[in-house]
């Protein structure tokens, strides 16, 4: 590649797509927390987070809802009571944010055993793979018991899949055979339902619980809503008094979550169009470079290969993200692209409000830029 620039005089665009959780606040939902007032309740809560609590429960379908600190605890709570007992198990996803990303905590914290089963290429399970895994109603007491199925939807790492409803159907009427709960990790539940054209509910009508991020594409600063069933959630409220996420005067994170739910579900669409025209672009650049699926590409993730071995995920990262020299007049400005080399060789590519459709144009340029470069280096080195 040409050496880095060491002029900085130039105008330097940033097009952050490493995650969807790096959205910085808009002036709406700004405002909309500097107003907030703490509204007390009879046992000293924030009648304000009651209010995104019931309007949670109500858009999604659930008896109720409550607000957690993060995707993790949420998902955590809801193994915790799902899986009440010694000697429970969950039944999960190999390639799932919960089995890879959240440090074993089912394990670790709530003392549930977790049994994979092979993600497919679609966030799907084979689903007689499912079943012979379910194992609790053999007689001797070898086994731990499965009381839970965890799904995600969209699927994180095979590059924000939306879920069939058919095989959430399925699911549905396999845990009923076998009396089990299905808790759904629904962080970007939301792009599924714009996706599909569907209202949250219909997705979840197939589940017990779901824990959907705030903070993610809908744009919050934290938090996550845990919905199932009164009872669940009456449980749920101890166990995250017990892991430490009961939060008092959180009526300014709630101003910004029910924001998120109001005004942020829409515009996601603009995401999941932005992603597909750089996963475009990528397909038309340079297929001895790069290789993506243009039909895997249904939200707002561009997963892509690097067909070259010698060039490594990490390495055409930092080439995205560096200013190199002619690029200003090249691109007519330095254009840095953070994206984050991903799980098995792959790259990933998030979209969110952070990044318009300018911003994708820019950093197509920029790929264009960098792989024009890399052809020609190669060409000088088989020249030399
Ligand atoms: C699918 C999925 N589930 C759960 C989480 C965890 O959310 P948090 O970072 O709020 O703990 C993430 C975060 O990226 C995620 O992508």
């Amino acid at each position: 590649m040409s050496s880095l620039s060491t002029s900085r005089t130039f105008n330097i665009r940033t097009v952050d797509v490493r995650t969807d959780s790096v959205t910085r606040i808009g002036a709406a939902m700004h405002r909309a927390m500097a107003g907030t007032e703490f509204e007390k309740g009879p046992l000293g809560e924030d009648l304000r987070v009651k209010e995104l609590q019931k309007m949670a429960a109500d858009m999604f379908g659930m008896e109720a809802a409550l607000l957690v600190p993060s995707g993790t605890m949420s998902n955590l709570i809801a193994v915790m009571v799902h899986c009440m007992e010694r000697g429970d198990e969950m039944i999960v996803g190999d390639l799932s944010h919960m089995r890879i990303y959240e440090q074993g905590g089912s394990a670790q914290l709530a003392g549930v055993h977790s049994m994979p089963v092979t993600t497919l290429l679609d966030g799907t399970f084979d689903l007689d793979q499912l079943v012979s895994n379910i194992r609790h109603d053999y007689p001797k007491p070898f086994y731990p018991r499965s009381r839970l199925i965890c799904l995600e939807n969209t699927h994180n790492i095979m590059g924000g899949r939306v879920l069939p409803p058919s095989f959430l159907q399925e699911v549905r009427a396999i845990t009923d055979r076998h009396g089990l709960a299905v808790h759904m990790d629904g962080a970007r539940l939301m792009n599924a339902a714009v996706a599909l054209g569907v209202s949250p509910r219909t997705i979840l009508q197939h589940v017990d619980s779901v824990s959907v991020s705030l903070c993610k594409g809908l744009g919050a600063p934290v938090g996550s809503l845990l919905c199932g069933s009164q009872d669940f959630i009456s449980r749920a409220i101890r166990c995250r008094k017990a892991l430490g996420g009961g939060m008092r005067q959180a009526g300014i994170l709630a101003a910004a979550g029910k924001l998120a739910l109001e005004d942020m579900v829409l515009r996601l669409e603009e995401d999941h169009r932005n992603a597909k025209t750089f996963a475009k672009a990528l397909w038309e650049c340079d297929s001895s470079l790069f290789h993506v699926d243009m039909d895997s590409v249904e939200t707002n993730i561009v997963c892509f290969r690097l067909c070259d071995p010698s060039l490594s995920p990490s390495e055409f990262c930092d080439h995205m993200a560096q200013i190199w020299t002619g690029e200003e007049v090249a691109l007519q400005q330095g254009v840095r692209v953070l994206m984050l080399p991903f799980f098995g060789g792959i790259v990933r590519a998030v979209w969110h409000v952070g990044v318009n459709a300018e911003d994708t144009q820019m950093a197509i340029k920029k790929l264009q830029f960098v792989a024009r470069q890399y052809s020609n280096n190669k060409q000088n080195n088989r020249l030399q």
